[in-house]
């Protein structure tokens, strides 16, 4: 498999980027300037979405903070990261904390919001709520699922394993 992608990486280093376009298209040409990793393989976090401020490689999450996707937490304290599933809270500057954004009461996803003075996430989709402590049970029985999150640089590193 990966002598497949050296030799179309050999050939479109011959003939990119005007003949690999005419042939192949634009998804094609993204591969003319790589050179490097392959997605999901690079040490560096690198692989796919960089351009939407956050990369993932196996079941890591490297999130770029000064990107724009990440607005929203930076002045709200808090984002349901939909893509990948997540919810992210900031604590402050250098802490954060990062949980599945499936509700454990019945997995409704996307009917996140957060209380800051009782520091819980509710899911309006049947009004339950849950503490960001990781382990205290919500109204529903469950805790919300932590993930282990780490902050260092600007970077938040989210393995969700
Ligand atoms: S699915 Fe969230 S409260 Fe029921």
């Amino acid at each position: 498999m990966k002598n497949m992608k050296n030799k179309r990486r050999d050939f479109l280093k011959k003939v990119c980027p005007s003949v690999a376009l005419a042939f192949f298209g634009v998804t094609m040409l993204e591969a003319c300037s790589s050179g490097g990793e392959e997605e999901g393989s690079s040490s560096n976090g690198g692989g796919s979405n960089d351009s939407k401020g956050y990369t993932v490689s196996g079941s890591t999450v490297v999130i770029d903070l000064n990107h724009s996707t990440f607005n929203t937490l930076n002045s709200s304290g808090w984002m349901n990261f939909t893509a990948q599933n997540m919810l992210l809270l900031k604590i402050d500057s250098s802490t954060y904390r990062a949980f599945t954004n499936s509700c454990p009461h019945q997995g409704v996803r996307n009917a996140w919001s957060y209380n800051t003075s009782e520091d819980k996430f509710k899911c309006s989709s049947h009004g339950n709520s849950y503490p960001s402590d990781c382990t205290t049970a919500g109204t529903a029985g469950g805790a919300l699922k932590c993930f282990t999150a780490s902050y260092a640089s600007n970077k938040l590193t989210v393995t969700t394993s």
